[in-house]
């Protein structure tokens, strides 16, 4: 598979190391301005570091956009002439449409929008996609290169915001639940990298029983609370307190806010 990513920050370099750990890649070409901040891709032999778009586009099948949303229109407008039917225009371009992709390329082309998160660096990003038309005979590939980098799943456009909500964000609601155990750990009388183990390693048992097992939580819950013992007695205190709660709330206020985001953008 040939690749651009055009727009190599943060989301673009993960997309890079995640790529570059399995064979498939064949040429990657990796853009951003300011290239001196790709050094570390220098000695992988796939990988053409450059400031040209049009250079990465021409000589490319998949076209990763990794840039801001700011960033976004100019560099599609100035792609369009470049671009064909066989291209495969994947947009991690958080809120932008495809019908604002459709705008500045067309309707002939294959655009397909995916929610990763950062997760993808060390390939196990859950990554959801949705197309327009033409996107659809394409969207094997983009399936393809996401599921080499974790999981994907294919939803409505309509569900991107609620996506970018439980996916994207999710990485830093995950990692406060990890912390706090974390410092629950080091208050039970463990040292700070100990702890952080404990919490690390439980959690991944967890989601890891739930994948294999195809068990419901509380199926899995039900297994280690003993009536009147020590996990019932604390799960409830964390319920009494608004565990649960508090977490639904939270999403619920981060997806009404990426959506006055999106309404102020318009
Ligand atoms: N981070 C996440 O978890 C995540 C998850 C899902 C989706 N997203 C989306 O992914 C996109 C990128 O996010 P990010 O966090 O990676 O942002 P970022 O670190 O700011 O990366 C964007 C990159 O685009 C480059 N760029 C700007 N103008 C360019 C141009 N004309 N040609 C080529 N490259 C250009 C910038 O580098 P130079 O200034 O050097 O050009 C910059 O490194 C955003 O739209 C975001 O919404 C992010």
């Amino acid at each position: 598979m040939k690749i651009a990513i055009i727009g190599t920050g943060n989301l673009g370099k993960s997309i890079a190391k995640g790529l570059l750990s399995n064979q498939d890649v064949t040429s990657l070409y990796l853009t951003k301005r300011n290239i001196q901040e790709l050094k570390e891709f220098e000695d992988n032999k796939q990988v053409i570091i450059t400031q040209d778009n049009a250079l990465a586009i021409q000589k490319s099948d998949v076209i990763l956009l990794a840039v801001q949303p700011a960033q976004a229109a100019q560099i599609l407008i100035d792609a369009k002439p470049l671009l064909t039917k066989n291209h495969s225009i994947i947009s991690t371009i958080t809120g932008f449409s495809i019908a604002a992709i459709e705008h500045s390329i067309g309707q002939d082309k294959a655009i397909i929008r995916a929610m990763p998160n950062t997760a993808i660096a060390v390939g196990k990003s859950m990554t959801c996609l949705c197309s327009n038309t033409q996107g659809k005979q394409h969207i094997k590939i983009a399936e393809t290169i996401f599921n080499q980098l974790g999981h994907s799943l294919q939803i409505p456009e309509p569900q991107m915001q609620a996506a970018t909500v439980v996916c994207a964000s999710g990485i830093a609601f995950w990692m406060r639940l990890i912390r706090a155990t974390t410092q629950a750990a080091i208050q039970l009388g463990f040292d700070a990298e100990e702890a952080q183990q404990l919490a690390m390693y439980t959690s991944e048992g967890a989601a890891s029983l739930l994948i294999q097992n195809k068990r419901h939580p509380e199926q899995e819950i039900d297994r280690v609370t003993t009536p009147k013992g020590c996990t019932i007695e604390g799960l409830n205190e964390m319920e009494h307190k608004g565990l649960s709660s508090s977490l639904i709330q939270g999403m619920v206020a981060s997806f009404n806010k990426i959506n006055t985001i999106k309404k102020e953008q318009l």
